[in-house]
């Protein structure tokens, strides 16, 4: 069942706070003595009991206000796509792990809410910084005050943020793209939390984020609602309207995206 504006934004009030509760359990240990856990892909897919703790944390106040939506999270075993129909909580509890385990204070709480497989409301908290990125049906906001995305247009002037998984067949295509950027773009910035270099093309602090393989909707969904509601452009690989599951994932102010979509696209 379609989410009306009104209740999307009533779920944006939620997300928040959800954020928020999660984001605070995350700082009460930053920066403290971590087991730093890696996963499939080796030391770079890193996963600390904080994680798990946010996630679930997050879970228990969105199914107390929402209990018969989906729950889509990247640890444990909650749903790891997202319905085609219905509403679905898209949560990454901590976004940038790696940053988070050392210390690095750019990561992020990211929930997005999506109606029939689609974001249609957005809260990245940023706790080490107490920044907090969110957008409903209107406009996107950074600490409460509107934004928007930059208006950069040369190509050789666009800063661009990689975004790619851990595995070792992405560091190839990692690479191909920040040899891309460095040739036809202005330089290179590599957040090492994905949602933070999304919001921070909502907010104009960086152009544009590119990836040429799939990413995770929880690395993703919010950030692009942020970037849409911010006046920007979110499309996959090769240039259609981005949805989770797409492959690829080109999002930028919008000035030079084609561009952008001509270098990345690897059938061009
Ligand atoms: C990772 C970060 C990283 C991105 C990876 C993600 P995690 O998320 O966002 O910047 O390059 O694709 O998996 O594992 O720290 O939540
Ligand atoms: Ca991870
Ligand atoms: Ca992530
Ligand atoms: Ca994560």
């Amino acid at each position: 069942e379609p989410i009306p504006s009104a209740d999307a934004d009533d779920r944006l009030a939620a997300a928040v706070a959800a954020a928020e509760r999660g984001g605070a359990v995350a700082l009460d240990s930053f920066r403290s003595a971590l087991d730093v856990e890696t996963k499939a892909d080796g030391p770079m897919d890193a996963v600390t009991a904080v994680d798990r703790a946010v996630q679930e944390r997050i879970f228990e106040s969105v199914g107390d206000a929402y209990p018969d939506d989906a729950v889509v999270g990247e640890e444990g075993d909650a749903l790891k796509t997202v319905p085609d129909t219905g509403a679905a909580w898209v949560v990454d509890p901590i976004d940038g792990t790696v940053n988070y385990a050392k210390g690095n204070r750019v990561w992020m709480t990211s929930i997005a809410v999506c109606r029939d497989g689609e974001p249609v409301a957005a809260a990245n908290y940023a706790p080490a910084t107490d920044d907090l990125y969110v957008a409903g049906s209107g406009d996107a906001r950074r600490n409460g005050d509107p934004v928007t995305v930059g208006d950069t247009a040369d190509p050789n002037a666009l800063l661009v943020n990689p975004v790619f998984g851990v595995s070792a067949s992405h560091r190839r295509e990692l690479s191909k793209a920040v040899d891309t950027v460095c040739i036809e773009f202005g330089d290179v910035r590599r957040f090492g939390c994905a949602q933070a270099a999304l919001s921070g093309v909502a907010t104009g602090e960086l152009d544009a984020v590119a990836s040429t393989v799939e990413l995770n909707a929880w690395d993703t969904a919010a950030g692009v609602h942020l970037i849409r509601r911010a006046g920007g452009r979110a499309t996959d690989v090769h240039g259609d309207r981005w949805r989770p599951g797409s492959t690829g994932l080109i999002a930028s102010n919008g000035e030079a995206h084609d561009a952008l979509v001509d270098a990345f696209d690897p059938v061009e």
